[in-house]
């Protein structure tokens, strides 16, 4: 849906910036703007700004900042639209009726439907667990020792034996059967229609703005499946869900916790580990590990300690490693899981594990041992060549030297002995490692292009948020620059807009957001420009130097752009006579 710049002006204008932040943010007044601890890194000391009088929001810490829109959209991890329509509805301002396709229509009727009996149901399931009928369940989570509490925070609930009451009862609400049957939660039939569960304790599985997506349910006592899943649905999608993400992504640890159950989940959650989640039986994927890495860049698995868990955490980190995650192991022995391990030693010592935990590479060594006959000397060198191998796939060679300490300390084998043996290695592997290495030079080369680039670019996103910042500067830079000295495309059209708007005396950075809406991406990176930052102005040395040789990379850059791109002889000319001048060019901001 496109909306019109008006109506987006007016829901921005209608939502002020203190009021919608302070909503997530405890925020405190400095002088004229407010301050925070940042949601979106972690810190303890307050570097997160919102300024009233420009309606935006920046943080110091981590760089994150933006308009109203960008604020919801990063925190509650909302698309544009999603931001957008949440804050018309909390503003009361009534949208145009979206003109979708027909098939959109549709599907956005059908994802509404799901998502509206999938809550029915959790409500339901939670109302039977507190009626006669349900005490089987009620007992069964309290024999586990789960709190009242705890039970609610997790919605758990309890599905009859009656094998058909939850149909009825969305048949009641007035679903039929064609909806009914895509939701997972029946199973329609000519002979009769039924309920999937049946006599298990419900576990609702939500997703991380707290929807009901689908459910897990656990007999009570032995029984196969232990537990029974909800299908994949248009709603569910178990390889991109994680069970108790949208309570861990609040908690203010560092880390998250990745376990493998609901029960682990819960458990932690109710021993104060609120950043626990669960892949829920599934293999880990990359999409998992994709999610997880926008709340954090550190995980801790507490998978199963037995051969399965052990297996599952091998599988997983190098999907995790790969994300550019880091990730230690907990060691949960002599216990199964986080959910035995709490109920026998508690949350102090399971804490304790926690900053044991190991570091990933070495879990995996410990584990490769396990393989192998450690008295005798020929399956006791295949470890050490294993291991030599394994040192081998850290490219850096700094990195490299500090495993390899690292384990000739934790696994007790001679350092030299250890050292002799992966350099020897290496040289054997020369071919292979000869194609790795021009590989990384070619990277090499790519790199250094692409940080060229980068400055590029920096320059003019820095130079764009000083004008911004400090109107003033529109004075210094008269004559020099245009806003045709911006190549990079985004840069430039938010420049015209922004030397426009200076000149017209309009100049209004929340609103020049509006106009790039239409790509989610930009929308973030035009929003980063327009920093309510309160960084004293530009009157130290340094911050003097830094504006000169900007103004002087932004303007150098456009010419030599400029020149490659000269259709004669006479604008090369000119080109020329101006790069020239540059050389004399002394901009300073006395
Ligand atoms: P576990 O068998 O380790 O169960 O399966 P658990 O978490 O310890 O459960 P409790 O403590 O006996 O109640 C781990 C996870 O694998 C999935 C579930 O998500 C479970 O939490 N699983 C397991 C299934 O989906 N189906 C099953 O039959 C078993
Ligand atoms: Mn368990």
């Amino acid at each position: 849906m496109r909306y019109s710049e008006d109506i987006i002006e007016e829901v921005r204008v209608r939502n002020d910036i203190v009021d919608i932040v302070s909503g997530y943010v405890k925020l405190q007044k400095k002088g004229s703007n407010y301050f925070g601890l940042c949601p979106f890194h972690n810190e303890k000391s307050p570097s997160f700004s919102v300024s009233p009088a420009k309606q935006m929001y920046y943080c110091f810490g981590c760089g994150a900042g933006g308009n109203v829109i960008t604020f919801v959209m990063e925190y509650e991890n909302y698309s544009f639209s999603e931001a957008f329509k949440m804050l018309a509805d909390r503003a009361g301002v009534k949208l145009p009726v979206e003109e979708y396709s027909k098939e959109a229509r549709e599907q956005e009727d059908l994802r509404a439907a799901l998502l509206e009996m999938n809550k029915l149901a959790a409500s339901y399931f939670y109302y039977q667990l507190k009626k006669p009928q349900g005490e089987a369940g009620y007992r069964y989570l309290k024999d586990r020792q789960l709190s009242d509490e705890t039970i609610v925070r997790f919605g758990l609930g309890y599905s009859n034996k009656t094998s058909d009451d939850l149909y009825r009862y969305l048949r009641g609400k007035g679903y039929e059967d064609a909806v009914l049957k895509q939701s997972g939660l029946v199973t329609i039939e000519e002979k009769g229609s039924h309920d999937k569960f049946w006599n298990r304790v419900m576990f609702p599985i939500m997703d991380v703005n707290n929807r009901v997506i689908g459910f897990g349910g656990r007999v009570m006592g032995a029984g196969e499946p232990k537990y029974l899943n909800s299908p994949e649905t248009k709603l569910f999608d178990k390889s991109r869900n994680l069970y108790g993400l949208n309570y861990a992504r609040l908690s203010r640890e560092k880390y998250i916790l990745i376990c493998e159950g609901y029960m682990d989940v819960i458990a932690m959650h109710q021993a104060g580990f609120t950043n626990a989640v669960a892949s829920l039986g599934t293999a880990f994927t990359t999409q998992h590990a994709q999610l997880l890495k926008r709340y954090t860049d550190k995980v801790i698995l507490t998978y199963d300690s037995d051969g399965a868990g052990r297996k599952a955490a091998l599988r997983a980190i190098p999907i995790l490693r790969d994300a550019g995650v880091s990730i230690r192991v907990l060691n949960m022995e002599p216990y199964k899981d986080p959910d035995e391990f709490i109920k026998n030693l508690g949350a102090e010592e399971f804490k304790q594990r926690i900053e044991q935990a190991q570091n990933s590479f070495l879990f995996e060594i410990e584990v490769l041992k396990k393989n192998y006959k450690m008295d005798d000397p020929e399956q006791k060198t295949e470890f050490y060549n294993q291991t030599a191998r394994k040192l081998l796939e850290f490219p850096e060679a700094l990195e490299r030297e500090n495993y390899l300490e690292a384990v000739s300390r934790e696994f007790f084998i001679n350092y030299q002995d250890l050292k002799r043996l992966v350099n020897r290695l290496g040289a054997t592997l020369g071919p292979v490692r000869s194609s790795v290495r021009g590989e990384e030079e070619e990277n090499g080369k790519n790199q250094r292009k692409k940080e060229k680039e980068d400055g590029v670019m920096q320059s003019q996103r820095l130079l764009l948020t000083w004008l911004i910042e400090n109107p003033v500067l529109f004075d210094k830079i008269k004559g020099v620059i245009t806003p045709d000295d911006f190549i990079e495309e985004l840069y430039h059209k938010v420049a015209q807009m922004v030397f426009d708007g200076h000149a017209a005396g309009t100049l209004n950075p929340a609103e020049i957001l509006n106009h790039f809406i239409d790509d989610d991406d930009q929308y973030r990176t035009v929003a980063g420009l327009f920093h309510a930052s309160l960084k004293e102005s530009l009157d130290n040395e340094e911050q003097k130097k830094a504006f000169s040789e900007t103004i002087m990379k932004v303007k150098k850059n456009s010419l030599d752009h400029a020149s490659r791109h000269a259709a004669g002889i006479e604008e090369l000319q000119r080109i020329i006579k101006e790069q020239a001048a540059l050389r004399d060019l002394n901009i300073s901001l006395d």
